[in-house]
């Protein structure tokens, strides 16, 4: 069977903080896309990193009294080894300060002024760190920016501005041919209406910095960070690659859409490289309504979580509970309950149970009616991944679970003895090896643990149950 290439992004994370539940629901959310594709047989090259070339990694290294190089080392390596932990299966992660970066975006720079398209002007006006970018007035609650509750600086400097006014009537064609081009669809509409309105040229440059990528037809300026970060998508495998191969996802948060959906397919319009199939963005982890962040000050450390519970309790909380595009909130409580509720008895229940009972009966001998059981994949599977509506996917396969906890009970087999035993475990266990499938990029530890409990050999059409370690073990 000829493999299919998928390639996937991440964002790349500012390296001015540590990883937080947030930033982790974007790379879990990104990581189960892969491993979903991966189980159909496709070669995914998975793509996270860090964004270091911006103002906040020199204000933190100022901050921690460190040297900015010393400083976003350790931070790199913070945010790889977190991925690490969380049994994050990326299969590459790209610094910004990386030479093969460094070379693409200043190739990238250069494309885009060949084609005209970089001038030099002035700039006056507000820049928000938050977002590293320029906001405007009108955009600001009270003289504050309102996602980082922080007041922008007054900005006059020369910079070199990008036309991206010129690709107005370029991106709604585009977004026309492309119906699918970014989801949830009502952030798309929100885009269209956006460039409909009229689209101005953006500062790409900033003046007299000395961390960045100097402007290769001008070393007194630095490559603003955005123009930089996005390239790193193309770094990550080369020109030549993307443009055989764009990305097919860039998983990104509702944050930065402007970035990812406008300004990102002009860059590479006036570059003349390929754009990339998709964009899917969700929406935000908030604590009490409010979106958990640095600036804010309400971070929660995902790691002592997964230490905790395990990292396939916090896979299943992170894709449960926030409907793909939505806010969700979060909560210690609300994990726990769900953990106990869906996890230590819902799933882990089940399997003890069955694994307990169908252990007594050692080799068991399976016919060709019972193996049929296995071969089915839920109706609403494939369909739902393709709009990663995966929070319906878990409810539908918990409803599935809830049934037969409930048809255990109905037929009460802890009573039944003989073939009427046998046939009840042959049925129970092939739906949970069934499931283990729908299950194994949401929950992978988890459903090899199954697998390793519910043995079949197809060849000699025996079925073997051992009872292994409680799957999820009740917690205070
Ligand atoms: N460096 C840029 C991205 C450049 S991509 C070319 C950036 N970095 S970030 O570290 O601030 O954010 C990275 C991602 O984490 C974004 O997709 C953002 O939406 C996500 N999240 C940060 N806080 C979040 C929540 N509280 N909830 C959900 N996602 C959140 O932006």
């Amino acid at each position: 069977m000829p493999t299919d290439k998928f390639y996937i992004t991440s964002p790349i994370y500012y390296v001015n903080d540590r990883p937080h539940v947030g930033h982790a629901y974007t790379t879990l959310l990104a990581d189960t896309l892969a491993r979903y594709r991966r189980l159909q047989g496709d070669e995914v090259h998975f793509l996270t990193g860090v964004d270091e070339n911006s103002q906040k990694t020199i204000d933190a290294a100022e901050k921690s009294g460190e040297d900015v190089v010393s400083y976003t080392n350790r931070l790199a390596l913070i945010w790889k080894s977190t991925w690490e932990k969380l049994g994050i299966n990326f299969t590459d992660f790209i610094r910004t300060t990386e030479p093969r970066h460094t070379k693409t975006v200043q190739e990238v720079w250069q494309r885009v002024w060949d084609r005209g398209d970089i001038y030099k002007g002035m700039y006056s006006g507000l820049y928000c760190k938050g977002h590293e970018a320029f906001i405007k007035e009108s955009d600001l609650v009270d003289g504050f920016c309102p996602d980082h509750k922080a007041k922008p600086e007054h900005i006059t400097e020369e910079n070199y501005f990008f036309r991206l006014s010129k690709y107005q009537k370029e991106l709604l064609a585009f977004y026309d041919a492309r119906p699918n081009f970014l989801i949830p669809e009502t952030r798309f509409n929100e885009i269209k209406s956006f460039v409909r309105n009229g689209l101005e040229d953006i500062s790409i440059s900033r003046e007299k910095q000395t961390w960045g990528i100097p402007v290769p037809q001008d070393p007194s300026h630095v490559i603003y960070v955005w123009f930089d970060a996005l390239v790193n998508y193309i770094s990550g495998v080369g020109i030549k690659a993307w443009n055989a191969h764009p990305a097919d996802v860039h998983v990104i948060g509702k944050d930065i859409i402007r970035f990812h959906a406008v300004i990102w397919p002009a860059m590479l319009m006036s570059a003349g490289l390929a754009l990339p199939q998709k964009v899917a963005t969700h929406g935000f982890f908030t604590m009490g309504g409010v979106k958990i962040s640095k600036s804010l000050g309400n971070t929660i450390d995902p790691i002592p979580l997964a230490e905790k519970y395990n990292t396939d309790a916090l896979r299943y909380f992170f894709l449960r509970e926030i409907p793909f595009g939505e806010d969700g909130d979060f909560s210690l409580a609300k994990f726990h309950e769900r953990y106990i509720a869906d996890l230590a008895n819902g799933l882990g229940n089940l399997v003890a149970r069955v694994a307990k009972l169908g252990e007594t009966l050692g080799d068991i001998e399976v016919s060709d009616h019972d193996m049929a059981l296995l071969q089915r994949t839920p109706s609403y599977y494939h369909a739902a991944f393709d709009r990663i509506e995966i929070n319906k996917v878990l409810s539908a396969l918990w409803d599935e679970i809830s049934n037969m906890d409930k048809n255990i009970n109905d037929r009460k087999i802890w009573e039944k003895k003989g073939d009427a035993l046998k046939n009840d475990i042959i049925t129970f266990s092939f739906t949970i090896l069934y499931l283990a499938r729908p299950l194994e990029p949401f929950l992978p530890n988890t459903v090899q643990k199954i697998r390793d409990q519910f043995v079949f050999d197809p060849k000699r059409r025996v079925l073997k149950i051992t009872k292994g370690e409680i799957l999820f073990p009740r917690i205070q």
